[in-house]
């Protein structure tokens, strides 16, 4: 019952230092991934359950040109079965091989069926019903990773409602990886991963919509240093209620976290609901866009 309490005061006081911002996003990083054993169907669903305005999704790509969903290049940390398929570089793998391994044993045996799923497995399970939040990982351009992206937001209905809804948000590192998807199709939102400095915001914003900054390198002033070029900013990996507290009192426009569980009471009941969240966010930077 405390703890109820003590999570309803934070929350008041996190929504009223934000109130001129859009109502922050929960993203859930890699899923639910701090209790489920991270993208994994059971890791999406816990974070879905737990409500996630976004899941997020880092791609790799397998030998025979499948999008895969998985943050390390190799297997060898969260996969396990057969040596031959389930250890050494993704990209050395058929998907094939890769079906064989458990995603789940790693972190509990409970979840030794779960298995590593393809981008497309993905958008089939949960369809237009979540936000989905890519990060194009480690891209080599000769894999064309960002155009098999795209193809499978068109094969799903998705590429409209990524531009309309902000239904889908593209991240990387990489800004060649961003400046080629804005090259083919430049009103998709895109996220620049990283902290750039004050001076390169300008830049950043030509190309996408936001920045997704390691939680620990910013401040208020960058905040609104970002704000100012209608960057939104998600920082990551944000996992602590002091560390969250401490980001919303900054006014970022939400952020990763491992603990859905642990960020969504501190929204409160102002947290928006699923889809709704970005839409809103959506509308709030055509309006900041609109007014500069
Ligand atoms: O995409 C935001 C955050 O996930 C970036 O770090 O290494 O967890 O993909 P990483
Ligand atoms: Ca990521």
């Amino acid at each position: 019952m405390k703890g109820l309490l003590l999570a309803a005061v934070v929350a008041s006081l996190c929504i009223t230092s934000t109130a001129e911002a859009a109502i922050p996003l929960a993203i859930g990083h890699r899923g639910a991934s701090g209790t489920r054993p991270e993208h994994t169907f059971a890791s999406y669903d816990r974070a879905i359950e737990l409500g996630a305005d976004y899941i997020e999704q880092d791609l790799q790509l397998t030998s025979d040109g499948v999008l895969v969903v998985m943050h390390d290049t190799t297997l060898n940390r969260t996969a396990r079965g057969d040596a031959a398929n389930c250890t050494g570089p993704v990209d050395q793998h058929t998907l094939a091989q890769i079906k064989t391994c458990s995603a789940g044993s790693w972190f509990g045996a409970e979840y030794a069926n779960e298995k590593i799923p393809t981008l497309e497995e993905v958008f089939q399970r949960y369809g237009k019903s979540v936000n989905y939040y890519i990060e194009t990982k480690a891209p080599d351009s000769a894999d064309h990773m960002e155009e098999r992206l795209l193809a499978l937001l068109d094969k799903y209905g998705l590429r409209e409602p990524a531009v309309s809804e902000w239904q889908v948000l593209i991240q990387s590192f990489s800004a060649a990886s961003l400046q080629k998807v804005h090259a083919i199709d430049p009103r998709l939102p895109l996220i620049q991963l990283g902290n750039p400095t004050i001076a390169q915001m300008p830049d950043v914003a030509s190309y996408s919509v936001g920045v997704g900054p390691s939680f620990g390198g910013i401040n208020g002033d960058w905040v609104a240093a970002a704000h100012a070029q209608c960057l939104q900013v998600h920082p990551y990996t944000v996992n602590n209620v002091a560390d969250m507290q401490k980001l919303l009192g900054y006014g970022v426009d939400g952020m990763f976290t491992n603990f859905l569980d642990r960020l969504t009471p501190l929204l409160g009941k102002e947290k928006a609901n699923g889809k709704q969240g970005a839409k809103e966010a959506a509308s709030f930077h055509d309006t900041c866009i609109s007014g500069t």
